[in-house]
């Protein structure tokens, strides 16, 4: 028997209240839960995997272009969970069984899915549930007294003693082809909701005599839901958990465990230490010994062997070479590379440049579209003024440079290798290389010059 899989996600998802946004766009570590769901189970996939899609489904088309070897099928009126699965059919053979996952449940693991599958023989179906705590608004599956599967009842419409159950439908659930065709249209929308129930598929099978494997997920964080946005964080809680121990025990120390998230991929050297409140975004590749300091947020950025990065500080989309310092209160925007042992200091924000091996920049300064080359001192307060109003320009500082305090350099602009420039200079036009260069007034001193003094008030 082919095995079709189809991921359920036209839902208006009502508790998210986020309006046309899609639940299927709302994310987890920065990947969608759509997304989510389709990694686990893309392993097992051969054919094209079904999205139903209908609420925000624009959002998801333009958003989800990456997603390879699917097929999206629009459920036009979201009138149900069975009905949903109907869209699916006409696309469907009586040889195949069909593979169905809810999108709002985004933990669920490539290998749970393995075993229902290994474990269901093709005839019968195959039924997730898992045991937990709080069933909440969960569907409840009703068992006999010889504990035998009997129903699902959605806990909208399940009684008061059903409500105490706590064994519950995850949503996913194995069904061979031809019973979907023949029972999903005998399915009424009689209960609370006024929907098309899937779950009511599992009394059918009974009926019919058809075999139902149940069988309950071994950890039921896996099945956790995503209805509304207190789940949501919940869920991200529980994924930022997960993937951090196995950081751990690969080696990464991590001040606080609870104080890192990670929405990306980090790849690691020996030895790296990261202190509480991080974020990392994107790739991120840290070379053995690298040190980040609190409350700092990297997002696409490589670091080479032996870097700090201290507290308070921003990189982006950038590289940084080997034993460099950045920050306290640093921020590097996007396309720059620095070279190694380059000290970038406080309140000093570095956008698409270059920075040659030894630099220092050591406090508040701006640098944009600049190519620095090896050992040059910037002073405190530099400020490459790259643009006009109109165009970016580009500033060039050779090698040895040494630029005072408070120096403005109007872009185009280049200082040659050694030289030095005088601090408060505003320079619009090329230094010289190994000479002194200077743009400002002479200091005067004024001779028997006083203080005003404080007018007397009327009265005194
Ligand atoms: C559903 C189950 C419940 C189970 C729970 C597990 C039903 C009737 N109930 O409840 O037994 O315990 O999931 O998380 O199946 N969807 C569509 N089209 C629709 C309606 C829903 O595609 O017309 C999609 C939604 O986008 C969602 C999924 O189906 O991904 C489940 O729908 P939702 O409304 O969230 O069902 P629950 O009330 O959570
Ligand atoms: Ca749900």
């Amino acid at each position: 028997m082919r095995l079709v899989i189809a991921i359920l996600a036209a839902g208006e998802g009502k508790r998210m209240k986020s309006g046309d946004f899609p639940k299927a766009l709302h994310s987890i570590a920065n990947i969608s839960l759509l997304e989510h769901v389709f990694k686990a189970v893309s392993p097992l996939a051969l054919d094209p995997i079904f999205i139903v899609c209908g609420h925000g489904k624009t959002g998801l088309y333009s958003q989800l272009t990456s997603l390879k070897n699917i097929c999206w099928i629009e459920q036009p009126e979201q009138l149900g969970t069975a009905d949903a699965v109907k869209h699916v059919l006409p696309y469907l053979s009586n040889q195949d069984r069909l593979l169905i996952l809810y999108v709002d449940t985004p933990l669920i693991q490539t290998e749970t899915l393995k075993n229902l599958i290994q474990y269901t023989p093709e005839d019968s179906i195959g039924w997730l549930t898992a045991v937990v705590k709080n069933p909440g608004n969960l569907g409840r599956i009703v068992r006999d007294s010889a504990n035998n599967p009997l129903k699902i009842v959605e806990a909208k419409d399940a009684s008061a003693e059903q409500r105490t159950i706590n064994e519950i439908n995850t949503g996913i659930c194995l069904i061979p082809v031809k019973y979907l065709k023949q029972w999903l249209p005998e399915l009424t929308n009689n209960n609370k909701q006024g929907e098309h129930y899937l779950t009511d598929l599992f009394e059918k099978a009974i009926q019919n005599k058809i075999k139902i494997i149940t069988s309950s997920v071994e950890n039921p964080d896996e099945i956790l839901g995503a209805n509304d946005h207190a789940e949501l964080a919940k869920l991200e809680r529980i994924f930022q958990k997960n993937q951090i121990d196995l950081y751990l025990k690969a080696g990464l120390k991590v001040i606080d465990p609870a104080r890192l998230d990670i929405r990306g991929k980090l790849v690691f050297g020996i030895n790296c230490t990261i202190d509480i409140n991080v974020v990392l975004e994107g790739d991120i590749q840290l070379g053995k010994n690298c040190y980040i300091g609190p409350n700092v947020i990297l997002r696409n950025t490589r670091l080479g062997e032996n870097t700090r990065v201290e507290a308070n500080s921003i990189i982006e989309d950038s590289s940084v070479g080997d034993g460099c310092i950045i920050g306290p209160f640093a921020r590097l925007r996007p396309e720059n590379q620095l070279a190694s042992n380059i000290k970038i200091g406080n309140f000093v924000e570095i956008k698409k440049s270059t920075i040659g091996e030894g630099t220092k920049i050591n406090h508040l300064s701006y640098i944009g579209d600049a190519e620095l080359g090896e050992k040059i001192n910037i002073g405190a307060g530099m400020i490459t003024c790259n643009y006009d109003g109109a165009n970016k320009y580009r500033t060039i500082i050779e090698d040895g440079v040494f630029v005072g305090s408070c120096v403005q350099l109007v872009a185009p602009i280049k200082i040659g290798e050694n030289a030095t420039i005088g601090a408060g200079s505003t320079l619009t036009q090329d230094a010289p290389p190994n000479k002194l260069t200077l743009a400002r007034n002479k200091q005067i001193t004024i001779e028997h010059w006083e203080r005003p003094k404080k007018r007397a008030k009327k009265g005194e």
